[in-house]
């Protein structure tokens, strides 16, 4: 599975932990930035994530920031994007299955980076469901 991950300068450090998790697990990850801790303007790393899902570059994102909630607002302004505010693991796993979402997006002052994992592998571990409800429901905002 190929994932794309960005983040924001708030979610710089946490993303370089995420990056070294996935590559551990053996997942193929596209960096899009930011590069460093300088401040920088979110939704351009959400963007390009977003491009990856839609262009089929990447099967699913990650978005951290500050809190999250800017990434997931900014990434879901754009079609095809379902992103899904996590900070705990029901809501990841609930989330793939229910919403077949396709960017996770964390805050890295909200949550630490050891249950920022759990929640990242919950996330990329959970097929959807393919339930027919779920799947009507989807079609009815995108
Ligand atoms: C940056 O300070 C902060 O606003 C950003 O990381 C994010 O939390 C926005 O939603």
């Amino acid at each position: 599975m190929k994932v794309s991950i960005g983040s924001d300068h708030g979610g710089y450090e946490l993303k370089l932990e995420v990056i070294e998790h996935l590559k551990e697990r053996g997942f193929e990850v596209i960096d899009v930035g930011t590069d460093s801790p300088a401040s920088c303007d979110y939704p351009i790393y959400a963007k390009k994530v977003a491009e990856d899902i839609n262009s089929k570059n990447a099967d699913l994102g990650i978005l951290i920031c500050g809190t999250g909630i800017g990434m997931s607002m900014a990434a879901n302004k754009i079609e095809g994007i379902r992103a899904a505010l996590c900070h705990d693991t029901f809501s990841a796993q609930a989330t793939r299955e229910h919403n077949n979402a396709n960017i996770l997006c964390m805050g890295a002052r909200v949550v630490g980076p050891g249950l920022a994992l759990m929640i990242i592998d919950t996330f990329l571990d959970t097929p959807f469901s393919n339930d027919e409800r779920h799947i009507r429901r989807i079609s009815m905002y995108s």
